[in-house]
């Protein structure tokens, strides 16, 4: 009963670019302009010093922008955080909730990472909440178990498939050029499938599930084929438009 899904390409720059890179935005927009309907989204995460000129350069494009994290609340002193309203009314229409290096880096919770998925709709934007076990988790066989208990604990029970992704990314993936089977994304993919039809009926068949994790132009093809993957999360190789056009090409 697989639903027919648009799947969603998201480049995640984490920490990365300073105003000159604008133009891998400009590039990307012109590789794009080429294809009449892409077959999937396509979406930029800069860091938020730059969300509102990539808005700017990508308007008219297919990029859609979004940001990286968000605060809970939607104002108030909060010194250095941002709100998903802030973030909308720089030209977002996304945001990364919950990455692993939030959740290790800011000990952000799923408690935290609900919250702040929460925000995500308040303010109107799509939140993509990831889960991801650490390589111990792995080694011990707990995979399913941290994936379910992440998703059970991050997603706000009013999620539906238009305003909330899920992407998993395996921790021991990021950025380390290795990646999972095959196989293995496709047993967690399928789980995560199951719960999110188990607690969201037809909402949850709908949801798009990425995966995230050293995703390259040589094993895009490969992952993307993988049932119940809805497209992918890349970090380091969204940061160049030809590396990521090599990645959307696979799949658009
Ligand atoms: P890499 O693609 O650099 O492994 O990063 C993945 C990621 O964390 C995207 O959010």
């Amino acid at each position: 009963m697989a639903a027919r899904i648009k799947p969603l390409v998201a480049g995640n720059w984490k920490m990365n670019g300073l105003t000159a890179a604008r133009k891998e935005v400009v590039a990307l927009a012109m590789k794009l302009d080429g294809k009449k309907k892409p077959a999937c989204e396509i979406l930029l995460c800069p860091p938020a010093t730059l969300i509102a000129a990539a808005r700017e350069v990508a308007r008219g494009s297919k990029i859609a922008i979004g940001g990286q994290d968000c605060h809970a609340k939607a104002s108030g002193a909060h010194t250095g955080d941002i709100s998903a309203e802030m973030l909308k009314d720089a030209g977002a229409t996304y945001v990364i909730v919950g990455h692993s290096e939030r959740r290790a880096d800011h000990n952000e919770t799923d408690a935290i990472v609900k919250a702040k998925a929460e925000a995500a709709h308040r303010a109107g934007l799509t939140a993509i909440v990831c889960v991801g076990e650490t390589e111990a988790e792995r080694d011990a066989g707990k995979t399913l178990t941290i994936i379910k208990s992440q998703l059970k604990g991050s997603l706000p029970d009013a999620a539906t498939a238009k305003m909330t992704v899920v992407a998993y990314e395996p921790v021991w993936a990021i950025g380390t050029g290795r990646t999972p089977t095959a196989d293995d994304v496709a047993k967690v993919h399928g789980a995560i499938r199951k719960a999110l039809e188990t607690r969201f009926g037809s909402e949850g068949a709908k949801m798009r599930i990425l995966y995230g994790g050293s995703v390259k132009p040589s094993n895009a093809v490969e992952l993307m084929a993988v049932p119940n993957v809805n497209g992918a999360l890349v970090g380091g190789a969204s940061l160049r438009a030809g590396d990521f056009w090599g990645i959307i090409s696979t799949y658009c």
